[in-house]
């Protein structure tokens, strides 16, 4: 029997989640082209020759800030990691795919439309604050409304649930991935020091804070002179990668006062008593809780097991079915959404 399934499609990585298993799969978005255009890895394989950056392979990041910016690519990535996870089933799954909250009706029909082509029997959408709040434990039960932040790599997606349903969402496209573009940034200007992202993110998960912190750390790194075009080794503090961030953070804490702002005061006094859950990779980013608290007067509190909230919030709804029904989710088939293979005789 083939278990039924949820895929949190993230600009960074994918995460599956699957019925009866928990989560079953995580892996870097990345699918890796040679010149014949022909696949030669998926997942961390691919991930791992775009720090290698042979010239003939093409390395491709099918999710930028949150939306399919390659549907092929992302077929090619479904296909792959449906089939991993499913491998001894007999019949295709269901699947469950969380999109952010501002995908187009368009964006939407597509996504559907690649699942069910790359292995799905019949595909369902959910709002990825949604099921980051239902993966934080913030059900359908709790009637009062509670906000939930996604910081992912590419978007920060910011909501207002009640009753299990989205009131009010918004997503900024600053987070992860703005965080270490912030820290490259900063040492080429400040020192004229030159830094892959791997390592931009490796200083922002060593020694980085939303907060300064009270003892400075210093990290030696390894980059090239701007200058001279030289490679060597630098140390790098934490003040200058906090000051770095600071306007980064700034902008994710300026979208959520906006939708703090267009909350009704029932829900506004709803989110004072319940407070503000943060979850995606970056909510590990340390002090980021205190910060929000500091910035919003508003109790802030890290998700348990943040990276893997929207994807468990999947498995929530897999389980509830209800959930999905009462946002107006429902399960279809290609031939349900018009696929022509099954669709002509219609
Ligand atoms: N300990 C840490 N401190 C700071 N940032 C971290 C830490 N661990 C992971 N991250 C960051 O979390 C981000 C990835 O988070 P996540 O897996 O939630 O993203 P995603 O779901 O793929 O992206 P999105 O939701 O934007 O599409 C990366 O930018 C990564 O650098
Ligand atoms: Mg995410």
């Amino acid at each position: 029997m083939a278990s039924n399934i949820g895929i949190d499609l993230g600009t960074t990585s994918v995460k599956i989640f699957m019925e009866g298993k928990g989560i079953v799969l995580t892996e870097p978005s990345a699918v890796a082209y040679n010149s014949d255009n022909q696949i030669v890895g998926i997942g961390k394989r691919a991930f791992d020759m775009l720090e290698k950056n042979p010239s003939e392979i093409r390395v491709v990041k099918p999710m930028v800030n949150g939306v399919v910016s390659d549907f092929t690519a992302t077929g090619h990535l479904l296909r792959s990691f449906i089939a991993r996870v499913c491998k001894n089933a007999i019949f295709k799954p269901n699947v469950v795919v969380c999109v952010p909250s501002t995908v187009t009706g368009l964006e939407r029909r597509t996504i559907l439309e690649l699942a069910t082509a790359s292995g799905a029997a019949r595909a369902c959408l959910i709002e990825e604050p949604l099921a980051a709040g239902l993966g934080a434990g913030l059900g359908n039960d709790k009637p009062k409304g509670v906000m939930v932040v996604d910081i992912g790599g590419g978007t920060a997606d910011i909501a207002v649930i009640t009753m299990g349903c989205v009131s009010i969402s918004r997503s900024v496209k600053s987070a992860g991935n703005a965080l270490d573009e912030a820290i490259i940034r900063q040492l080429r200007r400040e020192r004229d020091i030159i830094i892959g992202e791997k390592t931009a993110e490796m200083i922002k998960k060593r020694i980085g804070s939303a907060m300064l912190r009270d003892v400075e750390l210093g990290m030696t790194i390894k980059g090239k002179n701007y200058i001279t075009n030289m490679p060597g080794t630098f140390e790098v503090s934490s003040t200058e990668t906090y000051l770095a961030m600071r306007p980064v953070l700034e902008q994710i804490i300026e979208g959520v006062r906006s939708v703090l702002e267009e909350t009704t005061p029932d829900l506004a006094a709803d989110i004072l008593d319940s407070g503000i859950y943060l979850t995606g990779g970056t909510a590990l980013l340390r002090s980021i809780d205190k910060m929000f608290s500091a910035k919003l007067n508003i109790k802030t509190k890290v998700a348990a097991d943040p990276v893997n909230c929207v994807a468990m919030g999947t498995g929530e709804a897999l389980g509830d079915i209800e959930i999905l029904r009462h946002n107006g989710y429902v399960f279809k088939s290609r031939a349900e959404l018009g696929g022509f293979e099954d669709s002509r005789g219609e």
